[in-house]
């Protein structure tokens, strides 16, 4: 049985269809069964449990061999913070499945270290630390920014800040594919995997392309830097807009690409087309 946390999310929601296909047992972790409402029948079993809850988690382990983590607590409902949930709720997510004798993969961000400016980036650095720490045999996969949360935030053409510092996005469904890989490929255990998209793009780049996709005239909308900085001392995602106006999040996918080189490097404009007609996000 393979437990997948985060299987609601975006990139679980893929996952879980592509190990099911496969006819593997899969088990899926949730706050809330109604968020896993749209996989009935897909997932062989929906669990209740919270990962900032270690007793909470300990049922969801019984019979299982592999536990994915998708866990965020970046944004969402149920008053997440990265600390609580990438960082402290990984941990207890890895221990329990130490306790069973589980592996762990664990979806992580590329540039995920301790010095981070985003806590985000440094909450993933320490489950990194934690899990490589442990007992389980485990593969960590790092991935770039998702093009369709992205395309999903800026359903009105909006760029947070200046919108001129290049950023590396992969296509969720490019992760999935090599997160599939890590699931059924033992060979793959004790590897960091870090998967990137072909471009590396600004957000007024990403805005444009976004317009002519579909099909918008208005004027893109900036949030200016002064802005973010006034309310960063409240808001942890403005905090990260002015990082990733600022810093540098370009990366090469070509290392990790040269080892998969059968699975997919959706370009962005293919990706993003893809996205339309998607909800809105919550941001
Ligand atoms: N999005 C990106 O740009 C990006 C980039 C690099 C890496 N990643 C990583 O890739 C993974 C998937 O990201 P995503 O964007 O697909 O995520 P997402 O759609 O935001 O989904 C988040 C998932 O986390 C679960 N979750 C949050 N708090 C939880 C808690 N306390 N206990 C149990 N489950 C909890 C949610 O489950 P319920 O609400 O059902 O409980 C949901 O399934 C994450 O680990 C993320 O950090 C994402």
């Amino acid at each position: 049985m393979i437990l997948v946390a985060g299987g609601t999310g975006r990139l679980g929601t893929l996952l879980v269809a592509r190990l099911a296909k496969r006819g593997l047992d899969v088990r899926v972790l949730t706050r809330d069964p109604a968020r896993a409402s749209h996989l009935d029948g897909v997932a062989n079993q929906i669990v209740v449990g919270d990962v900032r809850d270690r007793a909470s988690i300990e049922d969801a382990m019984r019979g299982v061999h592999l536990v994915v983590s998708a866990v965020q607590g970046f944004t969402g409902p149920g008053r997440v913070t990265p600390a609580t949930v990438d960082r402290d709720g990984n941990a207890n997510l890895v221990d329990a499945a130490a306790a069973v004798g589980a592996d762990v993969v664990l979806l992580s961000i590329v540039g995920a270290s301790t010095d981070s400016p985003m806590e985000l980036f440094r909450a993933k650095h320490a489950a990194e630390q934690h899990l490589r720490a442990s007992a389980t045999s485990w593969t960590i996969v790092r991935a770039t920014a998702f093009m369709e949360l992205w395309a999903q935030i800026m359903a009105k053409p909006i760029v947070f800040g200046r919108g001129d510092n290049p950023i590396n996005f992969v296509s969720v469904s490019d992760v999935v594919g090599v997160v599939e890989r890590a699931v059924t490929e033992p060979s793959l255990r004790g590897q960091v995997l870090e998967v990137g998209g072909p471009q590396n793009l600004t957000f007024n780049e990403l805005a444009t392309m976004l317009q002519d996709i579909r099909g918008g005239r208005g004027k893109v909308r900036h949030v200016p830097r002064w802005v973010l900085r006034t309310i960063a001392p409240f808001a942890l995602q403005a905090r990260a807009a002015l990082t990733m106006d600022t810093t540098d999040l370009t990366f090469d996918a070509a290392t990790t690409r040269a080892a998969f080189t059968d699975l997919p490097m959706t370009d962005a404009r293919t990706a993003l087309s893809g996205t339309q007609g998607e909800p809105q996000s919550h941001f």
